[in-house]
């Protein structure tokens, strides 16, 4: 059984429920407002993050990937630019899933994408298996982190690279004040208006918050058996594109 790490019992309803089912409940009931809530309270400035890491794939040309905690598939779809021949995601919540198995379909990418519910500390994939494996957003939701990282790095080919977009904090005056206001009073309340359910916008700063960043993430990465981890901070530190090798 892996280590658990504090940010793993931070949870949406405070129930007693599991972590992963309170996400995935959490994940159901926000999945038709999801998108439109993603680029709205990023001003769109996601669409750039999501794009300067999947670049970080580029030299790699890798012809199969896997998207973990896929959701509504925004990270799968900009990875499809690197043209692999498979792609497949993963996530907990069949209401993420669905909405990204629509954009599937609208874009004529049955032959090469697929969606499967599966979690991602028990991936239904042999050792080996996948190129390239890429995160966005999703890590933070874990139950157990350094679990999931270590079923990422089991299902990567040798030398295969992982791929994890994540919210870090950022440190500098001022936008460190603007984005705790932003992000602790602003969000909650508009994110409670729009998806009608009060936790899950109380959840994001606090599960950021908690969540361990740089360094601490780098040390995690280790642990979990990768190498030549990088972390690079993009938008003063607001998100961060952390990239290891098998
Ligand atoms: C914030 S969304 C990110 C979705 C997508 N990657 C994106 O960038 O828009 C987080 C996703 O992680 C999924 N998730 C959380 N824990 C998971 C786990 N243990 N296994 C698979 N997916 C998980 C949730 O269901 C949710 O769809």
């Amino acid at each position: 059984m892996s280590e658990q790490l504090k940010h793993d019992s931070i949870t949406p309803y405070n129930t007693d429920a599991s972590k992963k089912e309170q996400v995935a409940a959490m994940f159901d009931n926000i999945a038709g407002k999801y998108d439109f809530l993603n680029h709205f309270f990023s001003v769109g400035i996601d669409k750039k993050w999501r794009k300067k890491a999947i670049k970080e794939l580029a030299l790699d040309k890798p012809e199969s990937i896997l998207d973990v905690a896929t959701g509504t598939g925004d990270f799968a779809f900009e990875a499809m630019r690197l043209k692999p021949t498979k792609m497949v995601g993963i996530d907990i919540s069949d209401g993420m899933l669905n909405v990204g198995r629509e954009k599937i379909k609208k874009r004529n990418l049955t032959e090469k994408m697929e969606f499967i519910n599966a979690d991602s500390e028990d991936l239904p994939f042999e050792n080996n298996h996948f190129d390239a494996v890429t995160v966005s957003f999703g890590v933070r939701n874990f139950q157990n982190l350094l679990k999931g990282l270590k079923e990422i790095n089991r299902v990567l080919k040798p030398e295969g690279k992982v791929v994890i977009l994540e919210f870090s904090k950022p440190r500098k005056f001022p936008l460190k004040q603007a984005y705790f206001l932003y992000f602790k009073f602003i969000m909650p309340v508009v994110g409670k208006l729009v998806s009608k359910d009060k936790s899950a916008y109380a959840y994001l700063p606090q599960s950021v918050m908690a969540f361990p960043e740089g360094k601490d993430f780098e040390n995690i990465m280790d642990k979990a058996g990768f190498n030549s981890v990088n972390i690079q901070p993009v938008t003063g530190g607001i998100a961060s594109i952390y990239t290891g090798r098998k």
